[in-house]
């Protein structure tokens, strides 16, 4: 059993703070979909770790991205890809199944106001082309989610000194990913807001939460384990490293505060009674995901057509999203948030920072 021993006096100064070259061990989380410089940049500043989530932005869009946030912080900060974006079924989708599921929405449409789509395509950036860009721009952190990247290009993060983290929902993945070389582990919990990167086995047979996730994943790797899933507040993060953690990584709580990528309706939906009713589905992307309970995702429930693969069925999904955005209908939004939402109490990154290390400095004094 490998415990945090002498988490007493260090909690800050953590083999995780000290390879990330951060002050304290804490992460915002990325946000795939809702890439946020300023608030990347503002974690940074802040002394823990920004991430940028850049699964949509191509190569010329990440490049800029990363040239921005070198222009608004010298601290270290991640930029996160998918290793696997794109189901294999997607290419077995033809234009028919497509048109079927739009008709199928005819009432969805309807309700909303608007035209249904002719049909739905799905863009997906070249992995490898964003991790070339993600290298190239002088990215000091890369993290990766769904699977283990290439060996090749785990060699090149090292020679350019790119420290990489890797992310496991079950131990088996936290042994591979440690195997293939990566330098930090995110244990990530199933109480986690947004995408359930299992890639072992099925997402649906890899729900652990992180107070079993998280010891298991710290005694079966050397490298340090950043804890994700559920945690928002100093409480979360204490708990944590005194189950083994080196680090957290803090999605839900981040995403409510200002100059995050969500609009006002989405963060006034985590911090409304709505954000205490989360579950997993996959009728919103083809894979499984954590969001608020509302309309679209019961309706979308008691279909009996099982969804088509990702990312088909996020695009399609975002014909209703995208305009119920806009319309500022939380009901139809897919709003990705973890189980911890109603513990949020802050709409300023700097607060949420502030009382995580006081409670940490006090708890571990
Ligand atoms: C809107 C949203 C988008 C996310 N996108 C990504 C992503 O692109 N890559 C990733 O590694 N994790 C992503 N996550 C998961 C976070 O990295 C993190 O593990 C999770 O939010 C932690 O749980 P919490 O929300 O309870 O704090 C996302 C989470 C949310 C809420």
């Amino acid at each position: 059993m490998r415990a945090n021993g002498n988490v007493k006096n260090s909690w800050r100064d953590t083999r995780a703070a000290q390879l990330l070259g951060i002050k304290f061990p804490i992460l915002q989380a990325p946000f795939g979909g809702f890439p946020s410089q300023p608030l990347t940049a503002t974690v940074s500043n802040l002394g823990g770790l920004g991430s940028l989530g850049a699964v949509m932005l191509g190569g010329s869009a990440i490049q800029e991205a990363v040239g921005e946030l070198h222009t608004l912080t010298d601290a270290p900060f991640a930029i996160n890809l998918w290793v696997s974006n794109s189901d294999l079924a997607t290419t077995q989708i033809n234009a028919e199944t497509i048109e079927q599921r739009i008709r199928a929405f005819a009432q969805y449409y309807a309700e909303l106001g608007i035209e249904p789509p002719l049909t739905v395509e799905a863009k997906v950036q070249k992995f490898e082309t964003q991790v070339r860009a993600v290298i190239d721009a002088r990215t000091p952190i890369l993290s990766f989610i769904y699977g283990i990247p290439p060996l090749e290009i785990l060699e090149e993060c090292r020679k350019q000194e790119i420290k990489t983290i890797g992310t496991a929902t079950t131990s088996e993945e936290a042994i591979a990913l440690e195997q293939a070389g990566l330098d930090l582990i995110v244990a990530s919990g199933f109480e986690g807001g947004g995408h359930r990167a299992s890639f072992l086995r099925p997402a649906a047979e890899s729900l652990m939460g992180g107070l079993s996730l998280i010891p298991q994943v710290v005694d079966a790797v050397q490298i340090p384990v950043i804890a994700a899933g559920g945690i928002s507040d100093g409480r979360g993060l204490v708990a944590a490293m005194v189950l083994g953690a080196e680090a957290v990584q803090v999605g839900t709580a981040f995403l409510i505060c200002a100059g995050s990528g969500a609009n006002k309706t989405y963060r006034a939906a985590l911090q409304s009674e709505a954000g205490r009713h989360t579950q997993l589905t996959d009728a919103f992307t083809g894979r499984l995901s954590r969001g608020i309970q509302n309309s679209l995702m019961d309706r979308l429930g008691e279909s009996s057509t099982p969804p088509l693969p990702f990312p088909l069925q996020h695009a399609l999904i975002q014909t209703l999203t995208g305009p119920a955005s806009a319309q500022a209908k939380a009901d139809w939004m897919t709003i990705w948030a973890g189980q911890s939402a109603a513990l949020c109490q802050y709409s300023e990154a700097g607060k949420v920072m502030a009382e995580m290390i006081a409670t940490a400095d006090s708890f571990f004094s």
